[in-house]
């Protein structure tokens, strides 16, 4: 019904992905695949393209009327996906969540401020507490031993001990990226119960919560923790779900009227009360049309991911991708290979002329990782895999020989 394997040609249209490669990773050949920033090389929704298609075709662009229809297929998509109840009264739309975070930090804290992190996390993070001239707080993940695979976990003690008065915000990815670590409810409420004791606003990113694999489900902060609705600012977007990153719209939902009419302050203090008409109409589609889009595209990705795991760990031996419940983002740990970080990047960046994401990026933590967006129709995975497997050919035969 939807055609994932067909590969688009991207090159050339403004696609962050492909067009700024070259610059951002200095890997000048012509076959280089980005394999970095957290969107897919898909088609979107066939119920985006219509309306969109319905818009450029009515040919008049105006200031667009917010009329609650957008909020309104949140609130839908929200409780349908996620058994989540809440109010249109509680969302402000935002032009993305990287920028609903500044706000947020502006609406809620001052200059100085310290905000908690736990990395390796989400390299924007970083930035937005940064340029907002807040301090980082890291609280970094421990790897434990899952079922059958590490993956991360929060050690909220040790966090405890490093939180000061100046601590006021939390920032918390989930699922997580990078890892795709699904929280369980018992994490998130041990979380909720310490912003509750020392006072701090927790603000949870759900951008990814619709990228769920099988076998793991997506709970929200406000289901498994009611009792922080108070404190709590939960971030999401269709643009991530829907691969319409570049329609730069997010919604920050908070159930406390207060703390909303901070951040709604903020928000009219930017000018940014009033919402680009495009990226609304391709939202509000994606809500309203694009669950069967979605429901087919998770056992693609689960496929990619399944694929890329196994490939990536047979390619070079010693490296390790962490089994992701969510997202399309293979963090892979090398530093059993026996190679230096410098090396790993080189062999990726100009043997298999491909553009991996940093783990430096991630903050503390991610040294010996590099982060692998798989989320692109299987001819180019395949290709990028092949190429992986032969920048660590030499790996292998060193192996085969000490074996013999
Ligand atoms: C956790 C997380 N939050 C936010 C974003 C970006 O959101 P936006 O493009 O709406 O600013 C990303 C993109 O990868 C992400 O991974």
């Amino acid at each position: 019904m939807f055609d994932f394997d067909r590969v688009i040609e991207r090159r050339g249209t403004h696609a962050s992905k492909w067009d700024n490669m070259a610059r951002l990773s200095g890997i000048e050949s012509p076959d280089a695949i980005p394999m970095w920033v957290a969107d897919m090389d898909f088609a979107a929704p066939p119920g985006v393209t219509a309306a969109l298609t319905a818009d450029v075709q009515r040919a008049v662009h105006g200031y667009y009327a917010d009329t609650g229809s957008w909020a309104g297929a949140l609130v839908d998509w929200m409780a349908r996906r996620h058994g989540l109840r809440i109010e249109p009264a509680w969302v402000s739309p935002t032009p993305g969540i990287v920028s609903g975070l500044g706000l947020i930090l502006q609406a809620v804290s001052a200059p100085g401020d310290e905000v908690v992190v736990f990395p390796p996390a989400y390299h924007a993070f970083r930035k937005i507490i940064v340029a907002n001239e807040r301090r980082i707080l890291d609280a970094q993940l421990v790897e434990t031993q899952g079922n059958t695979r590490a993956r991360y976990a929060m050690d909220l003690d040790a966090l405890r001990t490093k939180l000061t008065p100046r601590t006021k915000v939390v920032f918390l990815c989930s699922p997580h990226n990078p890892g795709g670590t699904v929280w369980s409810a018992d994490e998130l409420r041990a979380l909720a119960a310490l912003c509750i004791e020392r006072d701090l606003i927790l603000v949870s990113d759900e951008i990814h919560c619709d990228l769920v694999f099988a076998g793991a489900k997506h709970t929200p902060t406000l289901a498994a923790a009611p009792e922080i609705a108070d404190r709590l600012i939960t971030c999401v977007a269709a643009t991530k779900t829907f691969n319409l990153a570049g329609a730069h719209v997010g919604a920050c939902i908070t159930s406390n009227a207060a703390l909303k009419r901070r951040l709604d302050a903020r928000i009219a203090a930017s000018g940014l009360g009033s919402y680009n008409a495009f990226g609304m109409a391709a939202t509000e589609a994606a809500w309203r049309t694009g669950e069967v889009w979605l429901d087919a595209l998770l056992p693609y990705l689960a496929k990619n991911r399944d694929l890329f795991d196994a490939r990536i760990e047979a390619a070079a031996p010693g490296a390790r991708s962490m089994r992701l419940d969510g997202t399309y983002l293979a963090w892979v740990d090398l530093s059993a290979t026996g190679l230096s970080p410098e090396d790993v990047a080189a062999r990726v960046a100009k043997r298999a002329r491909i553009y991996a994401s940093p783990g430096t990026q991630f903050g503390p933590g991610g040294d010996t990782w590099l982060r692998f967006n798989f989320a692109t129709p299987r001819p180019i995975l395949n290709e990028a895999l092949g190429r992986l497997d032969d920048a660590f050919a030499d790996l292998r035969t060193g192996e085969m020989r000490a074996s013999r």
